[in-house]
């Protein structure tokens, strides 16, 4: 099926816009733009479709407003602490998409136009990306299912070990890709539908080895294969603006799945293979001993904030969970006015999704210059009057540097610890981090610990600073 130049030229246009998206929404000031940008791509595209497509589009329009009104409602009431889960559900459908679209064209190649008229069978090159797309769609729907209970937590996030699970996984992705070839030459059913149904176990017995702390890197790979799924799609369906967009999103997942691997100090290979972080994850840490620890007064930090050079905000999970974004730009608009130098940290995995504690402090109207990246501020902790980590646990833990049987060793963190004094803030000493190990920051002669939700606390130091 040839599409027409003019359409050609429109899936051209969504594509070039596309990557003005990607580029756009790499920087916090551009990431507007970038958006709109996105947008007008993704309407130019569809609008092709349509018109091209001429037919059904009553059914469209239905299948539209009522996915688009599902999405909508979703989108509304979803809390930005629970966005992971809502990407790895998302993932799963792209999946399931890809795997419908490869099962439609199979059960009816005439329609898609993908018959070899000479032999009246499936053309070989269809039957490569048709192959590829079940595969590839279906271990994207199966991983998301599994990435998506686990982040919910209706599973266990600690990681699910098969005995010699790497053996299992190896032959079956190589039964997989043999099957794949055999397609060529034989498109029985059963070639098809046992490549669908070992790629759908496949999905989920690489998810299920990985524990929670290692999950962020597993969603933005899910990410990048839903891409692939998408790109297989756009081939089957002779989509171009579909191929573009799949191999946008396939590549960008892949390259942030790579800064994260980096960023938690994981090899990347192996998250590739799945079971990644397994052992690592399995063992030691969180065994929580009674030691001394000092309590601090919210007129305490006020008057030490106060009395500082520069002050460093580390945000975290809990800074999210509590909405304490607006109060905390408050904070710092009052230390500023004291002559106070306020920064914020940010660490790549701080929070619960990569970009998260950014999009935040944005909210708030954080000025962007005094965002800095784990790698431009860790060096300044050493001369820094206070730390002021606000619902940041495993970020700041500095286990990660010297036990080698703690969950999160060889992450990078941020060396609060150094910082002259480190004011920290959570709800209680028993709350753990997202890895559940304990942190040595809480119990060092230089910190004071603030208890109480994140919010409250800064708002009483707000209150305190006043007076
Ligand atoms: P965490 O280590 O999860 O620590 C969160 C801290 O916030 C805890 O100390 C908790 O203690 C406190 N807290 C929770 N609710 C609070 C509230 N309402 N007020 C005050 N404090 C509150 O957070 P982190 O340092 O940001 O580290 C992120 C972790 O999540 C890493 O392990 C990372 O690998 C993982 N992860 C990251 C991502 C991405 S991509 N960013 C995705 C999934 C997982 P209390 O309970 O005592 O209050």
């Amino acid at each position: 099926m040839a599409v027409p130049g003019w359409a050609a030229l429109a899936y051209l246009v969504s594509g070039v816009l596309f990557i003005l998206a990607l580029r756009g929404l790499s920087s916090p000031t551009s990431s507007r733009r970038g958006n709109r940008f996105g947008m007008i791509g993704m309407l130019i595209a569809i609008a092709t479709t349509l018109i091209l497509h001429g037919t059904g589009l009553v059914e469209i329009a239905i299948a539209i407003a009522i996915g688009g009104g599902i999405g909508f409602v979703v989108a509304r009431r979803i809390a930005m602490t629970a966005m992971p889960q809502l990407v790895a559900a998302f993932h799963s459908l792209v999946g399931l998409a890809a795997v419908l679209v490869a099962a439609a064209a199979y059960l009816n190649p005439a329609a898609f136009g993908i018959v070899d008229v000479a032999t009246g069978e499936i053309l070989r090159v269809s039957r490569i990306e048709m192959g590829l797309g079940i595969a590839i769609g279906a271990i994207t729907f199966s991983g998301s299912v599994i990435a998506f209970l686990k982040l919910n937590g209706n599973m266990s996030g600690k990681p699910i070990m098969l005995p010699g699970r790497h053996v299992i996984n190896l032959g079956t992705l190589a039964a997989i890709l043999g099957l794949v070839a055999y397609f060529l030459t034989d498109q029985s059913p059963w070639v098809f539908w046992t490549v669908t149904g070992l790629s759908f176990v496949i999905g989920f017995l690489l998810i299920i080895p990985i524990g929670g702390a290692d999950m962020p890197v597993v969603v933005s790979m899910l990410n990048s294969y839903s891409g692939w799924a998408a790109a297989a799609m756009g081939f089957t369906l002779h989509n171009t603006a579909m191929i573009v967009t799949g191999a946008l999103v396939g590549s960008s997942g892949a390259i942030l799945s790579y800064i994260m691997c980096k960023a938690m100090n994981r090899s990347f290979i192996s998250v590739i293979a799945g079971g990644f972080g397994a052992e690592a994850a399995s063992s030691g840490g969180g065994e929580k001993v009674d030691r001394p620890w000092k309590r601090g007064s919210a007129e305490d930090a006020a008057f030490l904030m106060k009395q500082a050079e520069q002050v460093i905000i580390v945000p975290g999970y809990g800074m999210a969970v509590a909405q304490a974004q607006h109060a905390l730009r408050e904070m710092a608009d009052q230390l500023k006015a004291e002559g106070v130098k306020v920064k914020y940290a940010i660490h790549p995995v701080a929070g619960r999704m990569p970009g998260h504690m950014n999009v935040l402090l944005a909210e708030a109207n954080v000025p962007y210059d005094e965002v800095f990246e784990l790698e431009d501020i860790n060096s300044e902790f050493a001369q820094t009057d206070v730390a002021f980590v606000i619902g940041a646990n495993d970020v700041t833990n500095p286990a990660a540097k010297t036990d080698k049987s703690s969950p999160i060793y060889g992450m990078p963190v941020l060396d609060v610890e150094k910082a002259k004094t480190v004011l920290f803030v959570k709800r209680s000493m028993g709350g753990v981090g997202y890895a559940g190990v304990d942190n040595d920051v809480f119990y060092m002669d230089n910190t004071m610990m603030l208890l109480a939700d994140a919010k409250k606390m800064v708002e009483d130091i707000v209150k305190a600073m006043a007076h």
